[in-house]
């Protein structure tokens, strides 16, 4: 907050720059003020230009890009929900004062680093009559839109002034292996608008894989029974027994419609990848004769493989409204190149024509042309190591596009003994070279190794998440907290902003409180760090939260006396809360009076068990997976215990004074026994309903917005 103040006294939320102009958002926006601010408590209306109400963006990665009114509409959601503003929708071909005129402009105007148009250009004027977004297309009004809720900060002033902002790439964004990690549509949803408010338009998300398969190591029977999934779920008899998972650990249809509409929504689209030749144990444990020795890797030579891999496409395509598709293809068998490059040119042509020429293809980058690969220049490649590849001399020069997801930005959830957890502002500010990374920044070893900034062939960089260690090893939210403090800094970098690293910090918290559409931080608004707190002093079925925020509880069958909870028969407590995130502290007293299992606290993201019939441990359950810890409560006595979440780490406290004795959950990391590694896990707090199931009492149920 520092340098803001400094720069900007107390007038607005804009920042002067030197000679250079630009708005303090993540990305910055070019800007030249020109004194004086509006405030947009004075808007009555968003008015989008009725000539164009129903363009759309033709230009963007996505076949269902939405129009300026359906933008303008999320817009105004996002102004009344983050900035409390109430503000009508109309349509005109003219402003009108105190509105947001949303129109297009000739979007030849906008062009990208390698000087090309853009459609995600846009520009921005603010003066006495309110503010006018000239958009490249709707997508480039929708991060005009980005601009100005940020440029606010919070307070709902911007400054006046002028305007004009475009991308330097046309692919910026994120990656999840939910391959080997599922995550539920909600999740992806949430994670697109994050991504969407620093002006992300691409989330990549990998929906099939396995487990390392260790050859050195596993009979072919314990390879064939590796954790090992594909996410996509249909009836379709064409793949019957490809998905083992079920609903469960699936989408269907409809879920990866609303998935890909959402966030298409927020103008970011998702790319499916189905990944093949390797990490293709899913399908050959569906096809096993389609296995080559190691199973992991399809037999490309086998007369069913290829017909295969078309079926699952032939099925999947439909579901995908992405122009571009990935057929993942990394990691395979290196003495079968040519069998390699001819399974990618089949499926390139496959997925063109059956997609009427409507969706173009991806790979990771695996065989260079110097290595025999010969892949159609129609397919582009996505970087990844450069041990694989010099994706300047083996692909650009060689004419092929090129998207950069070089492993200097890799993250592998839990632990690796490889890569990192987290994200960090110091690669993304001082790079490999102590300078800002960039999408260029393919080689990080050899500056000189590196396209000019501005060549055309490199279409953008997208930062990933591997789930090497499958489901079990990170929760759910994980992945975000990976990316949550330093991925906006790094779309800053993806865009062509310039955004400094003390400026970053300095905005940083109060433009994460204004992003729209989540609340992956699993935020309670509450007046104290004291968020709740249930004395069970009630004689009525509904009970008191004494925090002063009024998240009372209501009994469902439960007895209340003596200020104590009494739980039996499947009886439970509910309240109107959900998940708490990192940090708090969930504390109370609890006496087991039988040692039947139950839950004591459930939640949408977790529980909280004691036992589940063939263990007692204290366990939280989240995603699907046990963390116990080596400890049971006592039945027949009072303990007095706190669940506490600190940064990821996730701790249990029984007893008081001198006698208490702090826990920590932990997730025993590993493949099929393998290298076991215990590391943190990072659980939320369960709140919703309160001891079902669970046979004893309870008393004193207090949580803190803090680590205690
Ligand atoms: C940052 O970018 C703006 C345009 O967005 C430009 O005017 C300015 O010179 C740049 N500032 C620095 C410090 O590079
Ligand atoms: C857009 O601008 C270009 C040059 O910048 C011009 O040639 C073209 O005619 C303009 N198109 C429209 C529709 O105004
Ligand atoms: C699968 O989902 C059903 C319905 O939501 C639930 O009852 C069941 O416990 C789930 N199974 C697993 C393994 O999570
Ligand atoms: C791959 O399939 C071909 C054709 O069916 C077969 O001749 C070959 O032995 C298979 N390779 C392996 C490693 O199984
Ligand atoms: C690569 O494939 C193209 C298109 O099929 C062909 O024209 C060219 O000769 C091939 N190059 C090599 C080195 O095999
Ligand atoms: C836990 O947090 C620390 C500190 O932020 C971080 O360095 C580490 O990568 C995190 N580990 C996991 C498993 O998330
Ligand atoms: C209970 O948890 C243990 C340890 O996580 C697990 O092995 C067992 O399968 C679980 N039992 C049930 C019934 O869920
Ligand atoms: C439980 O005890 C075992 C054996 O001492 C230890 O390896 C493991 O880390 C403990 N588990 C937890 C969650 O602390
Ligand atoms: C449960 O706790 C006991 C010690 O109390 C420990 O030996 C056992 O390994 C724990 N079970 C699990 C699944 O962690
Ligand atoms: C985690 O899951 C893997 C399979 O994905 C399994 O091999 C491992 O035993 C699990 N670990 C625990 C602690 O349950």
């Amino acid at each position: 907050m520092q340098l803001r103040s400094l720069l900007l006294g107390t007038t607005s939320a804009l920042a002067w720059l030197g000679a250079s102009a630009r708005l303090l958002t993540v990305p910055t926006t070019p800007f030249t003020e020109t004194g004086g601010t509006y405030d947009l408590a004075q808007l009555t209306h968003i008015v989008v230009d009725s000539r164009y109400a129903d363009e759309v963006d033709h230009n963007s990665q996505t076949w269902i890009p939405p129009t300026l009114q359906q933008f303008a509409e999320t817009f105004q959601e996002d102004l009344k929900s983050v900035l409390g503003l109430t503000v009508q929708l109309a349509k005109s071909t003219k402003r009108k004062p105190n509105a947001i005129f949303l129109t297009l402009g000739n979007n030849t105007d906008f062009k990208d680093v390698a000087g090309r148009p853009t459609s995600e250009g846009y520009s921005l004027k603010v003066d006495n009559r309110g503010l006018v977004i000239t958009g490249a297309s709707p997508l480039g009004a929708w991060w005009a839109t980005r601009s100005i809720i940020q440029a606010t900060a919070g307070d709902s002033t911007i400054a006046k002034g002028l305007g004009a902002d475009a991308p330097g790439w046309g692919t910026r964004g994120a990656f999840l292996d939910a391959g080997r990690h599922y995550y539920p549509p909600d999740f992806l949803i949430e994670m697109c608008s994050y991504l969407s408010f620093f002006k992300q338009n691409t989330f990549h998300i990998h929906l099939s894989d396995n487990l390392y398969n260790n050859l050195d190591i596993y009979s072919h029977e314990q390879s064939m029974n590796l954790a090992a999934a594909f996410r996509l779920l249909t009836d379709d008899p064409a793949v019957a027994g490809l998905n083992r998972h079920g609903a469960n650990e699936s989408y269907t249809r409809e879920q990866f419609d609303n998935i890909q509409s959402q966030c298409a929504r927020r103008g970011v689209t998702v790319i499916p990848e189905i990944e093949a030749p390797g990490h293709a144990l899913v399908i050959v444990q569906w096809k096993p004769e389609l296995g080559l020795e190691d199973v992991s890797m399809l037999n490309i030579s086998h007369p069913d493989t290829i017909p295969t891999m078309k079926t699952i496409w032939k099925t999947f395509l439909p579901w995908f409204h992405s122009k571009v598709v990935h057929i993942g293809a990394d990691e395979y068998d290196s003495s079968l190149v040519s069998d390699y490059t001819h399974f990618v040119n089949e499926m390139n042509t496959f997925i063109r024509s059956e997609s009427n020429g409507q969706k173009s293809m991806r790979i990771w980058g695996t065989f260079t042309p110097k290595e025999g690969a010969n892949v159609s220049k129609s397919v582009s490649y996505q970087h990844w190591d450069v041990s694989a590849d010099e994706p300047y001399y083996d692909y650009i020069m060689n004419g092929y596009n090129v998207l950069n997801s070089d492993d200097y930005m890799y993250l592998v959830g839990g632990w690796s003994g490889s890569f990192p957890q987290t994200l960090t502002q110091d690669k993304v500010f001082n790079g490999p070279y102590g300078e800002a990374y960039s999408p260029v920044t393919f080689d990080t070893k050899k500056k000189g190794d590196n396209p000019a900034r501005n060549n055309p062939h490199v279409l953008g960089e997208i930062a990933a998440i591997w789930n090497d260690y499958g489901q079990n090893s990170t929760t759910v939210l994980q992945a975000y907290y990976s990316w949550r403090n330093a991925l906006p800094a790094l779309a800053d970098k993806q865009w062509g902003g310039n955004i400094t690293q003390d400026e970053y910090n300095s905005v940083f918290d109060t433009l994460h409180a204004l992003i729209p559409g989540q609340n992956l931080d699993r935020k309670i608004p509450s007046k104290t760090d004291t968020i709740l707190k249930y004395a069970f002093d009630d004689s009525s079925n509904t009970i008191t939260d004494h925090s002063g925020n009024g998240y009372h509880g209501t009994i469902h069958g439960c007895k209340v006396s003596d200020s104590t909870l009494h739980l039996a028969d499947g009886c439970y407590l509910e309240t109107p809360l959900g998940s708490k995130g990192r940090d708090y502290t969930l504390s109370f007293r609890v006496k087991p009076t039988s040692s039947t299992p139950g839950t004591l606290f459930a939640g949408p993201d977790s529980m909280f068990v004691n036992g589940n019939g063939s263990i007692t441990n204290a366990t939280l359950i989240s995603g699907g997976s046990a963390y116990s810890l080596n400890y049971t409560l006592p039945v027949q006595q009072w303990t007095d215990v706190s669940l506490m979440a600190h940064g990821n780490k996730t701790m249990l406290t029984v007893g008081n004074g001198k006698k208490a004795t702090t826990m920590e959950f932990l997730a025993k990391i590993g493949v099929n026994g393998e290298y076991h590694v215990w590391a943190p896990i990072a659980v939320e707090a369960p709140l919703a309903r309160i001891g079902e199931g669970f046979t004893g009492l309870m008393q004193n149920i207090v949580l803190k917005g803090t680590a205690s």
